[in-house]
Order: C-alpha cells, then structure tokens, then sequence
C-alpha cells in the first residue's frame, strides 16, 4: 500500500520524504488554509520534494470553471493529481481532464456507487473519506471493502486512495482490504512506530543495561 501525506506543511512533507515514507502528498482547501501559504506556491515546493503524485484541489463548482482551474493546476508540475470533488460537475471535469492525460483525484467519495461513477469517467484515483463516515456512525473500512470488490469484479484501473484516515487501525484494516493508497496525516504515519509493549520492553532493556555497567562506546 503506498502512503501518501494529507498535509500542506512542506518540513512534514520534507521530513517524512527523507525516511522514504512518502510516495505521494494530498492537500485540499482546508489544508491549504492551516499551511497559510498560497497554493501555486506551496504546491510546487511540495512537487520540487515529492517525485510522486501531489493532489491539488479546484474551487470553482462548475465544469467548465473546473477544468481551467484543473489545467492551470496542472502546470504547476508533472506530478500534479488534479483533485475534483464528487460531484456531477467534477466528474465532467474528470473525464476531460483524465482525456487529456492529467491525473484525477475524485474526491469527497461516500458511497460505492460514487466510486463506480468516478472508475468510468476515468478517475487516477477515488478517495472515500473513512473517519468522516464513521463520525456519523456509517462504517468508513467497509465502504473500501465494497469499492475494492466492485473495482475488482470488472478491472477498473482506479486506485483507491483511502481518505480521512484517523487511526493506526485504519491504516492496517486498509492495508488488509488491499486499499492501493492511503492518506493520512503526518501525526498518525508517525504515530504507527509506537506500540505500548515497544515502550515497555525498550524501558525494561535500559534498566538491565545500566545493571550490566557496561558500555558500547
Ligand atoms: O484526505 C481527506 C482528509 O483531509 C480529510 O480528513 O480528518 O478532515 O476528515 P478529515
């Protein structure tokens, strides 16, 4: 499963690259607001780190507004994943823009027949939002279950790019259902090194150690 970061925060991004954790960025508005950068800027240091796909959002919420924004978007690098939200507009956007050999992200995806929609208008990717799913107690794991098995049962090429994640359990539970990416931010990537037996049995060793009065340099 390749990890992509859902963050607009160019030393995360920078820090994580460098532990080659990173094979893709994903921003939208709002991440965009937290970073307090302006988007053209920002995005293109962020393709200057990241070789591999960066997706950046259109604001505008009709068709025709969508793809000059999605073009001009696309300028910005090669690696740029122009991202349309799921609406009947985005995916008009996404047919013409995916026509002419951009990379899509379909996004704000809630339900399998969403996903089914976003697969023929030839969508790069399709994100399902999990952890806003399970705010209104649907269950987000098995929304990527249902894509993965309709992708599945008919070859679309779509990558499903599991979105909102929220927990560490998210992140294995996708891995498990076999999710193509997944994004997520730099404080739960960071946050699957820990486990509480790793902290204890590390504690335990130093204790042991320090008895031994020994040194390794
Ligand atoms: O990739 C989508 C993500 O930014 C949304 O996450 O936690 O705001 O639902 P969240």
């Amino acid at each position: 499963m390749k990890f992509f970061v859902d963050t607009a925060d160019v030393d995360a991004i920078r820090e994580l690259n460098d532990l080659g954790m990173v094979d893709g960025v994903t921003t939208n508005p709002s991440l965009i607001l937290k970073s307090g950068r302006d988007i053209l800027e920002v995005t293109k240091e962020i393709c200057d780190i990241v070789s591999g796909p960066v997706s950046a959002e259109v604001v505008a919420l009709t068709a025709d507004e969508m793809i000059a924004e999605g073009r001009k978007l696309a300028k910005i690098a090669p690696n740029i994943a122009v991202k349309v939200p799921l609406t009947w507009d985005g995916l008009k956007t996404c047919k013409v823009l995916s026509g002419e050999g951009h990379m899509v992200n379909v996004t704000l995806c809630f339900s399998a027949n969403q996903a089914l929609l976003a697969a023929k208008a030839g969508a790069t990717f399709i994100s399902p939002f999990i952890g806003r799913m399970d705010d209104i107690n649907l269950d987000g794991l098995d929304l990527i279950a249902d894509i993965r098995t309709i992708y599945d049962n008919y070859g679309f090429e779509t990558q499903i790019l599991a979105a909102s994640i929220r927990t560490a359990n998210h992140v294995a539970q996708c891995a498990l259902i076999g999710a193509d990416v997944m994004t997520a931010p730099p404080s739960v990537i960071k946050g699957l090194a820990g486990h509480v037996l790793t902290d204890k049995g590390l504690d335990q060793f130093m204790k042991d150690w320090a008895k031994t009065g020994q040194k390794i340099l």
